[in-house]
């Protein structure tokens, strides 16, 4: 048997600059497997705690040595010596380790490093690539990215409320030639908005930022990038929001472009574009906890729209359990942070696709070179992955290492394309 021989814990810097996590395992056969934890920006109220130092002194307040001492005095001794094939058995013994509902004590940065870091060194014990490790022969099926190209809300300073405007290349037979329609689109974009005299600096996603009149024309701008690029909006290529509407919620109402409006308004305003654009998914179309916002929106909009829960479910599972049985959304985005192990993301996805919801694995806007994230999508077999733009090392590293699996699944691969939007497109 292959056993945990140590534990180690680093600070290390994510795409920000901001400190993060980074976990080492080292097994009793000399294998060394790592994961680094990522961070958000629109956190949601109800995700697990990301525990940070909080002392002015070091990376102003935002360090991360509490977490890691708490990988070195709590996590390593609980599960050095354990079977490193067991992830499960060792995501068991970090929750009780913690105790805590929302991973307070130890941090779920700590717990998720340890985690991750230990499915990575059961996969390379078994000389398996992660995803394969992970979801057996039946992971074969590549996801569809949901990719970020203009940027707004709380990743720039453009003064658009929402927070991602994304595109959905269906089309291409394959992850890889998906990722060429994207990546034409992106250049294209950047392309039309220097043409017209805007910033093409990048946000925290890498997609541009520009200081546009409004969400509208901000669509408009996506739509006109298909189109050059020579592809067909609606058939080849579709849009999907992020609106990320916690952030715009206060009292009762949402401040949309200058204005106060409610819950009913807003998704009047999806409904319209809906007819518009090719618009496919609305991701926290409502705030996290307007509940009876959601269910109206899932009514009006659910037979048409992806209405994807991120901030609203957190990955959690007695979160989207509520969510199902209310009927509020039809899926869900899981943020292996949110929850703050591998055990749960997998429960929360379980939990989804019983209940019909679409799945879409995602980073957060504070990320790493860690690719983890590529495979749990595969393992898993989530439909879609949101993992950022077409530039940005830390972005672009998902879906290189999409590309590798979808090359070592060779014959056997699948891309999810159309499928991922039954109905839809
Ligand atoms: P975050 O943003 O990582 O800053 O929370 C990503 C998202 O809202 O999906
Ligand atoms: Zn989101």
């Amino acid at each position: 048997m292959s056993k945990i021989q140590s534990v180690k814990a680093r600070e290390i810097l994510d795409s920000r600059g901001t400190p993060t996590l980074e976990v080492e395992i080292e097994t009793s056969e000399g294998i060394k497997a790592r994961a680094a934890v990522p961070s958000g920006a629109s956190t949601g109220a109800h995700e697990a705690i990301e525990l940070r130092d909080k002392d002015p002194k070091r990376y102003l307040g935002k360090g991360v040595m509490k977490a890691l001492n708490n990988v070195r005095e709590i996590c390593a001794p609980a599960v050095v010596g354990m079977n490193v094939r067991d992830w499960k058995e060792v995501d068991k013994k970090l929750l009780a380790a913690d105790g805590t509902e929302n991973k307070a004590k130890l941090g779920a940065n700590a717990i998720l490093g340890v985690s991750l870091a230990c499915a990575r060194a059961g996969a390379l014990t078994e000389k398996q690539e992660l995803f394969q490790f992970l979801g057996g022969t039946a992971a074969t099926r590549l996801p569809v990215p949901l990719m970020n190209i203009i940027n707004g809300g709380a990743h720039a300073n453009n003064g658009i409320d929402i927070q991602e405007f994304m595109i959905v290349p269906t089309c291409g037979g394959s992850f890889r030639e998906a990722l060429r329609a994207g990546s034409e689109i992106f250049q294209t974009l950047k392309k039309i908005l220097d043409e017209d005299g805007f910033s093409v600096a990048v946000g925290d996603e890498g997609g541009f930022a520009p200081k546009l009149k409004g969400n509208r024309a901000a669509l408009e701008y996506v739509m006109k990038a298909i189109e050059k690029a020579g592809y067909k909006p609606g058939q080849d290529v579709s849009l999907a929001l992020d609106v990320a509407a916690t952030e715009l919620f206060k009292d009762g109402k949402y401040t949309w472009e200058g204005k106060k409006i409610s819950s009913e308004e807003v998704t009047d305003i999806y409904a319209g574009w809906a007819k518009d654009f090719p618009l496919v998914s609305v991701e926290d179309g409502l705030s996290e906890d307007d509940w009876e916002g959601w269910i109206h929106q899932t009514k009006t909009l659910g037979s048409k729209l992806q209405l994807v829960g991120d901030d609203l479910f957190v990955t959690n599972p007695k979160r989207l359990k509520d969510g199902i049985s209310k009927k509020a959304a039809n899926a869900i985005l899981i943020k292996v942070n949110q929850i703050g192990s591998l055990s749960e993301t997998l429960d929360a996805i379980k939990m989804a696709k019983a209940a019909s919801f679409r799945t879409v694995m995602s980073h957060r806007s504070g990320e790493t070179e860690d690719t983890t994230i590529s495979d749990l999508a595969v393992a898993f077999d989530c439909e879609q992955i949101k993992t950022g733009s077409l530039c940005r090392g830390e972005r672009t590293a998902k879906y290189n290492q999409l590309l590798r699996i979808e090359e070592a699944l060779g014959a056997k691969g699948s891309y999810w394309g159309r499928k991922a939007f039954a109905g839809q497109v």
